[in-house]
C-alpha cells in the first residue's frame, strides 16, 4: 500500500503569501508532482495546520486546490486551524460522538486513526479526556488489526526546545493510553515541526516531514524563537508492506541536475565477483 503524507500546507487567503512564499501555489506544485508520479497512490494524508489563520477563505483555497488531486485525500487539524471552519468548507470532515476531527479509517495495509490534538487559543497540542477516551476505545478494540496513527503535534520531545514548548500538553496520559497496545502499532505519522523527523516513540516508528510552504531551520542551541527557514518544500511516500514500512521524503520543487549515474545490470551487479 502507498501513502502519500503531506503536512502543514498554511493556505493563507488566494493571493496572500506567507513568509515568502505562496503556500498555494506550493501545494499545487505537490499535487502536479502526486498525480504524475503516485496516481497509484491510496490515499494521502494531511497531517495539519491546513491554514495559517484559520479564515474560511484559506479553506475554500485549499479545497480548490485539493479538486486536482487525483487520489483520496484525508485531513486533521493542526494548532493553527479552526475546526468549525473546517468542518463548514468540508462538510464531509467526519467528527467524533464530542465533536472533535477524529475518523477511524480501514485500508489494506491495517486501520488509521486520525487523532484532533487542537485546542483553540494555543500553538500547544491538547488532548483531553474525551479524546483519550475516543483514543483508548478503539485501540482495546480494534483486535489485531495493524494500526497507523496521524496526529498534528508529535507524542513526545523532540529535542528542539521551542517546537517541543509546543508540544503535546498531556504527554503523560497520552503515553500511558498509547502504551498497553503499542505493539498493535505500526507507525506514528505527524506534522507541526516543519522538518524531517523520524526516530521512534514506545518502539514505535515514527516520522514527519517538511512543510509544503516555510520551514523551521535545525537548532538544538535556540531556546527562545523558532528558526524558520527557506529550506525547499517536500511530501513524503510511505511505502507500507506486511513486513516492512519505508518513508521516502521528497524535494518535489528541485531544480538540480539529474543525470543517469550508470547502468546497472543486474545479473553481473548481483554476483560475488562483481563486488571485487
Ligand atoms: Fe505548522
Amino acid at each position: 500500500m502507498k501513502l502519500i503524507h503531506i503536512t502543514d500546507t498554511h493556505f493563507v487567503k488566494p493571493g496572500e503569501t506567507l513568509l515568502g512564499h505562496d503556500p498555494k501555489e506550493r501545494l499545487n506544485a505537490a499535487i502536479a508532482d502526486i498525480n504524475r508520479h503516485h496516481a497509484d497512490a491510496d490515499i494521502a494524508v494531511i497531517t495539519g495546520d491546513l491554514t495559517h489563520w484559520g479564515h474560511q477563505e484559506a479553506f475554500e483555497s485549499l479545497k480548490d486546490s485539493l479538486s486536482t488531486l487525483t487520489i483520496p485525500v484525508k485531513m486533521i487539524l493542526g494548532n493553527h486551524d479552526d475546526r468549525a471552519i473546517m468542518k463548514s468548507v468540508f462538510p464531509e470532515t467526519v467528527l467524533d460522538e464530542n465533536g472533535f476531527v477524529q475518523e477511524v479509517i480501514d485500508l489494506p495495509a491495517g486501520r488509521f486513526l486520525l487523532l484532533d490534538t487542537n485546542l483553540e487559543g494555543t500553538h500547544a497540542g491538547w488532548y483531553c479526556d474525551d479524546r483519550l477516551d475516543w483514543l483508548e476505545r478503539h485501540l482495546e478494540t480494534s483486535g489485531d488489526l495493524p494500526l497507523f496513527l496521524f496526529m498534528h503535534h508529535p507524542p513526545c520531545k523532540l529535542h528542539l526546545e521551542p517546537m517541543d514548548r509546543i508540544g503535546l500538553i498531556q504527554a503523560d496520559a497520552f503515553r500511558d493510553v498509547v502504551e498497553p497496545h503499542a505493539h498493535k502499532i505500526r507507525h506514528i505519522f505527524f506534522g507541526h515541526i516543519h522538518r524531517p523527523v523520524a526516530g521512534s516513540w514506545l518502539d514505535i516508528p515514527m516520522s514527519t516531514v517538511r512543510s509544503t510552504n516555510h520551514q523551521v531551520w535545525l537548532d538544538f542551541t535556540n531556546r527562545d524563537t523558532i528558526p524558520g527557514s527557506s529550506e525547499p518544500p517536500a511530501y513524503a511516500i510511505a511505502l507500507i508492506e506486511s513486513d516492512s514500512i519505508v518513508v521516502h521524503f521528497h524535494d518535489y520543487l528541485d531544480a538540480s541536475e539529474k543525470y543517469v549515474m550508470g547502468t546497472v545490470d543486474y545479473e553481473d551487479w548481483q554476483t560475488p565477483d562483481a563486488a571485487e
